[in-house]
């Protein structure tokens, strides 16, 4: 049909959630390359825990990177793939130099809620045009990341 895309998905619908993935795939992009900010710079007693930590989030992050934007494509459109361009999507801001495993940690927490406050705008919205491929995967990554909200809370009050 012609008001429909290759997987017969509303076009104009499936325009405009292809621009709120894009808006997601640039805060991810920043998002990952803080977290490798903090994974290389981080000092003192819990260096070897979060050194780690750090590192299994950003490659958590790389791999969503991939899927967002190919969800993008497989509703027939682009992702974006200039950090120029990321950066004026990006709610999420490029981090300064960071050694403080309290400021690093909360700023990952800062960084969280903004996307899961921004995949559920998706959610929201890929349930209105039927679109449950996008559905899952939002809701997939919310209750995993509701969860390391509660972890890492958990880690700044000791
Ligand atoms: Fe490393």
């Amino acid at each position: 049909m012609k008001n429909q895309n290759a997987i017969g998905l509303d076009l104009k619908g499936s325009k405009e959630l292809s621009l709120k993935l894009n808006e997601l795939l640039a805060n991810y992009s920043l998002f990952y390359q803080n977290i490798r900010g903090y994974h290389w710079n981080i000092k003192g007693e819990k260096f070897f825990e979060l050194h780690l930590k750090f590192e299994e989030l950003y490659n958590d992050i790389f791999l969503k990177i991939d899927e967002v934007a190919e969800r993008i494509l497989t509703l027939g459109y682009s992702p974006e793939h200039n950090y120029s361009e990321y950066r004026m999507l990006s709610s999420i801001k490029e981090s300064k130099l960071v050694s403080d495993g309290k400021v690093a940690v909360e700023d990952i927490l800062n960084s969280f809620k903004t996307v899961i406050v921004l995949q559920r705008d998706i959610l929201k919205f890929s349930e209105k045009v039927g679109d449950e491929g996008t559905n899952a995967l939002m809701s997939d990554y919310i209750r995993a990341q509701e969860k390391l909200v509660w972890m890492y809370s958990s880690f700044m009050k000791r």
